[in-house]
């Protein structure tokens, strides 16, 4: 075990759990901030971070990523992941049950933690996956966030897709239910009616704002008759925004992605099949329903879906391209460049992506910059802007769709549990992270 480190960050600008900004220093020790102050003194850290310029944020917590490992390496691994997650700032992540084999038992979440345990430069926690018949397993897994449910978009034993199967998983046990809401049947027709159009395009309307609708609903109904505590994963239309906003129960939270707000079929022109993801980028008009929800607290937090997939997996033709693509490098600049933009505050990007979504999932002492909590925490560079470059990239996939955008607030220190995993352009790849837990 480590000895006790110090570590001072002095002269930062610190956003504290109110929402206000303070100049001043943070001390942490071991993996706990100790104080937050105007000018903390008396104190010899084993090690002092010059913040001056800086701006001091909660560290992000990523609640919804693909990280490959077991089984699809040649796409990512918990290593390159954490890395890329180092770099971007991200300071936990919830990793979902679409590996090989499938997280769908207690062995393959102990598999999983144990991996991470050894390769993990940050804080990690992995769903367990909904089969419709693996229901004394969802409700013994430990520890998990929660059960994850794709109700469509999925191939498989993963597929959940039948009311009488998802009702019996709402009716048993208490535990969070995250949906990847996506109405199979619907899709499975309008793919027949679409069949041979290559155009990327075109995924948008096989997969179109309906399918997400129906399936949205349909959750709904079974979470409001079992107040089941439901979780709507990577939320992607108007439609959906609207009906929360009539109708969203105190024990139903909402994400969305960064790609979902700022960008949509436009992006196919410009990108192909790297804007290819399920569910499917949408148009302008939801672009800005989904910010205005967010803003209202209708959709509660941020998710990146990290999904890589190879370039060379994405040059197939549609719809061989596979779905998905990369974020955990990007997604705290992307929504800071945004807050700069005037869309929101620094505050608020902050809430979306690190003290809400600690507090959706119960995980203790993370999300907020004050004594007690973990020293889990990002240093961003407000002033500089900086394009996103493809050879920059951590991820193994080494590609991102926000490729060439100029973005702000990347950044430049990453701490985790007090200790340094980035500085400036610099990865520390002795860190490990803890397994998260959710009360
Ligand atoms: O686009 C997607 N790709 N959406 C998902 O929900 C799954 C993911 C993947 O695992 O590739």
């Amino acid at each position: 075990m480590s000895s006790p480190q110090s570590l001072l960050i002095r002269g930062a600008r610190i956003l504290l759990p109110n929402g206000e900004f303070l100049l001043g220093d943070v001390l942490t020790r071991d993996r706990h901030i100790i104080e937050v102050g105007t000018d903390i003194a008396n104190t010899t850290p084993a090690t002092e971070i010059d913040a001056k310029g800086l701006t001091l944020l909660p560290g992000v917590i990523d609640p919804q990523v693909h990280f490959r490992e077991p089984g699809l390496e040649h796409k990512e691994d918990l290593f390159t992941a954490s890395c890329a997650c180092a770099k971007g700032g991200v300071t936990s992540f919830l990793e979902m049950p679409n590996t090989r084999p499938l997280t769908t038992t207690q062995e393959a979440l102990d598999d999983k933690l144990q991996r991470a345990a050894s390769k993990c430069l940050v804080n990690y926690g992995f769903f367990i996956g909904a089969t419709g018949e693996n229901t004394p397993e969802l409700l013994a897994a430990h520890p998990t966030p929660g059960i994850k449910i794709f109700m469509g978009s999925m191939h498989g034993q993963l597929l959940v897709d039948q009311e009488a199967a998802l009702e019996s998983i709402f009716a048993q046990g208490q535990r969070l239910i995250a949906v990847h809401a996506e109405d199979q049947a619907r899709i499975n027709q309008r793919r027949q009616e679409f069949a041979g159009i290559q155009d990327p395009a075109i995924h948008s309307q096989i997969q179109d704002n309906q399918a997400a609708l129906l399936a949205t609903k349909l959750a709904l109904k079974l979470s409001k008759k079992y107040q089941r505590r439901l979780h709507i994963l990577h939320m992607s239309t108007a439609d959906e925004a609207e009906l929360l906003r009539q109708d969203k129960p105190s024990w139903v939270t909402a994400e969305v992605t960064p790609q979902h707000l700022v960008m949509n079929t436009g992006d196919y022109q410009r990108i192909g099949t790297l804007a290819q993801m399920n569910p499917p980028l949408r148009s302008p008009h939801d672009n800005e329903v989904l910010w205005q929800a967010l803003r209202d607290g209708v959709i509660d937090f941020i998710a990146t879906d990290h999904a890589p997939h190879t370039l060379e997996e994405k040059a197939q033709p549609y719809p061989n391209s596979p779905s998905g693509m990369p974020g955990v490098e990007t997604s705290l600049a992307v929504m800071l460049t945004a807050a700069m933009e005037g869309k929101c505050t620094v505050a608020q990007v902050a809430n979306w992506m690190s003290t809400a979504v600690a507090v959706a999932y119960g995980i203790p002492n993370k999300g907020a910059i004050a004594p007690g909590y973990d020293a889990d925490l990002v240093l961003v560079d407000l002033n500089t802007y900086r394009p996103v470059l493809r050879e920059e990239t951590l991820t193994k996939c080494r590609w991102s769709p926000f490729e060439g955008w100029n973005l702000t607030g990347w950044a430049d220190t990453t701490i985790v549990g007090g200790q340094i995993v980035y500085h400036k352009g610099k990865l520390n790849t002795e860190v490990r992270g803890q397994a998260l837990s959710f009360v």
